[in-house]
């Protein structure tokens, strides 16, 4: 678990990133561009996280949490459009520094803002359970997750899996959840009321622990 107070080194300079009442470092929640998305994909190769919906799947979109110097926070991708019927929700990333203040969650918030918005009831996630055990765990303890079949999803959901990196090497024991949209987004909102998914790219603060007031209303021109 990190200290309350992580420092995150800078080329020119050592910022605090503070998990108090003060943000310090200000991120901007945008789509990512296609540069962007080239540079996660090499990012995320680097971070041994598989890139399969990122190079192999048309409808995949990336969104990313940018940093003040153009590097990342972290990111998330959505794609309802390669299997209309399994909207798929992958590769949620946060560096370490920037772990356990919430951004995690706010990348889900826009998922099920996304995924709502686009009139989608339900989304589909593949994970791996050796190296996911408790995130699992707290997502099917949610109210909001459940197991899915792969007889449930059928091959193409399935089958894309064969196009990943990680396939029968670093994915050893996997499972797919399904996630009801509705409720998730309740859940979210509760959390730090209501994001406008229209409104990226847009502004947000990390100071406080759980991301409330954080959604700036102002969108970034
Ligand atoms: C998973 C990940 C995105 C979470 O990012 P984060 O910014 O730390 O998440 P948050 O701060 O929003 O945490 C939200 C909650 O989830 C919990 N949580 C986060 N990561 C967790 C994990 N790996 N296992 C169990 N719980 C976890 C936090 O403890 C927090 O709970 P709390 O609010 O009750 O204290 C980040 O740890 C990460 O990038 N991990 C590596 C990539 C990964 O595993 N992605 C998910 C693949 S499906």
């Amino acid at each position: 678990m990190q200290s309350s107070l992580a420092t995150i080194n800078t080329p020119d300079t050592t910022r605090h990133f503070s998990k108090g009442a003060v943000a310090l470092e200000p991120l901007t929640l945008a789509w990512a561009s296609r540069r962007e998305r080239e540079l996660v994909i090499g990012l995320a190769i680097r971070e041994g996280r598989q890139t399969m919906n990122l190079r192999t799947m048309p409808g995949a979109e990336l969104f990313v949490l940018r940093r003040w110097d153009g590097r990342f926070a972290g990111w998330a991708g959505v794609d309802v459009r390669s299997d209309p019927e399994h909207p798929e929700l992958f590769s949620q990333f946060v560096y370490p520094e920037f772990r356990g203040l919430g951004l995690g969650g706010l990348l889900e918030h826009v998922w099920w803002s996304f995924l709502d918005h686009a009139g989608c009831a339900k989304g589909f996630m593949r994970m791996e359970l050796d190296s996911n055990d408790a995130l699992c765990e707290r997502r099917l303890a949610s109210g909001y997750y459940r197991v899915v079949t792969a007889e449930e999803l059928g091959s193409r959901f399935v089958g894309a899996c064969r196009k990943c990196e990680l396939f029968g090497n670093a994915c050893g024991r996997q499972i797919f959840l399904e996630v009801d949209v509705r409720k998730a987004l309740a859940a979210s909102i509760r959390s730090r009321g209501p994001l406008d998914i229209a409104a990226l790219p847009m502004r947000i603060s990390a100071g406080d622990r759980q991301l409330t007031a954080a959604l700036e209303e102002e969108a970034v021109q």
